[in-house]
């Protein structure tokens, strides 16, 4: 993710002029192979081996922590304390308690936020402008998916995503859970409770000598919440699994409304579902084709399609347009997911683990 970040920089004459623009200015990586592949940057940043140096730079303003989760908590609370803004990758520290750290060591004039580039697309803006006005009338169910299929193949070599002491015991939902929650929160859903099925579906893996090793995280996650709209109560199903057949990075939200219902699906793109229900008149899905419709203006004609890197190029101009000109004056009202949003994720993987392991209905606090 750390090169995704450093193309996006170098990208971003990509973009209509914001008023700000990151430089890269150092890296830091442990593998020498990585740190390496910096080198290629236009004006080649401070490559180190130790995040200290990062920190000890005074020309960093803000740092991109997008390392293995065990070590979210030691270099975010080291850059807050170094007085560095900062974008930390989901989810936030491995653990609800490392995830309260991180947040008690944020200082107000501090700007952190979490990385989550799906709702950049323009089909995650649709959906959040729509939650937003509220289209849906009661809300009767919703939906929201994160399915890729990496893990299918149980000759996939173990590697620290598969490893609950690098990953955590959140397992996929640690990895992919803000992806399904994001924009359920930033809707001011409320989740009140959770019923958690997890699987543990490939349980070894070969190791760098080829000999099997423990994988001990989970897999797939279904999560059946139910959740208030401030109005009413709806069930919200929430899906993230590494192991979904004929899935690759499939980003999924629906919602189904009396009034309006919606869906939107990376598989498709380009395509946003809507349907405008009136009592008595027959239900029609209307199919938008949405071309490059961002929310940061762009080079790209807006009949043109739009991909994850930019989607990575929106979310980090979201970012530096806050750090720029600051929450109430950013160019477009969308921000990046906020550490409280990531704090809510950790409740609710925290009560799908217990639910889980207790095969019962796990209230969330508050
Ligand atoms: N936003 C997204 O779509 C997305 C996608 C994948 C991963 N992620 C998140 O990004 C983070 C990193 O995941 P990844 O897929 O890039 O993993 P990765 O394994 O590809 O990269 C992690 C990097 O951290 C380096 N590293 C390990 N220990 C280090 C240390 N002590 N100091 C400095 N560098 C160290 C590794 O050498 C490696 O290059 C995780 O939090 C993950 O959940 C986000």
């Amino acid at each position: 993710m750390g090169r995704e970040f450093a193309s996006a920089a170098a990208r971003w004459v990509h973009l209509a002029p914001l008023g700000a623009r990151p430089v890269v200015a150092a890296v830091c990586d442990v593998d020498a192979e990585t740190l390496a592949w910096y080198e290629r940057l236009d004006a080649p940043p401070l490559l180190t081996d130790d995040y200290r140096e990062v920190l000890g730079d005074s020309s960093v303003e803000a740092v991109y922590c997008a390392v293995p989760h065990h070590l979210h908590e030691e270099i975010c609370i080291a850059a807050l304390a170094a007085g560095k803004h900062l974008l930390v990758e989901k989810p936030v520290g491995i653990d609800l308690p490392a995830n309260e750290a991180i947040l008690r060591a944020i200082p107000d004039e501090l700007l952190v936020r979490c990385s989550s580039e799906l709702p950049f697309y323009p089909g995650g803006q649709a959906v959040a402008r729509w939650l937003a006005e509220r289209r849906y009338g009661r809300i009767v169910e919703a939906r929201a998916q994160f399915l890729h299929s990496s893990d299918l193949d149980p000759a996939k070599p173990i590697n620290w995503k598969r490893i609950s002491a690098f990953n955590g015991a959140y397992g996929c939902l640690g990895d992919l859970g803000m992806h399904v929650l994001h924009l359920p929160l930033r809707a001011g859903w409320k989740i009140l409770n959770v019923r958690a099925i997890l699987s543990d579906i490939v349980t070894e893996r070969p190791g760098p000598d080829g000999a099997l090793v423990a994988c001990d995280t989970w897999d797939n996650a279904v999560l059946l919440c139910e959740a208030s709209d401030g109005e009413d109560r709806f069930p919200l199903r929430l899906e993230t699994k590494r192991i979904a057949p004929g899935e690759m990075n499939t980003w999924t939200i629906e919602v189904d409304g009396m009034v309006g219902s919606i869906s939107y699906s990376t598989k498709q793109p380009k395509t946003l579902r809507t349907m405008s229900y009136e009592g008595g008149v027959s239900q029609e899905w209307r199919h938008t084709d949405l071309g490059y419709t961002s929310a940061y203006p762009a080079i790209t004609g807006s009949i043109f399609e739009f991909g994850f890197p930019d989607a990575v190029l929106q979310m980090w101009a979201a970012f530096c347009d806050e750090l720029a000109h600051g929450p109430d004056r950013m160019r477009q009202p969308f921000f990046c997911a906020t550490p409280e949003e990531s704090a809510i994720t950790h409740r609710v993987f925290t009560a799908a683990l217990r639910s889980h392991e207790e095969a019962a209905t796990v209230s969330l606090p508050g």
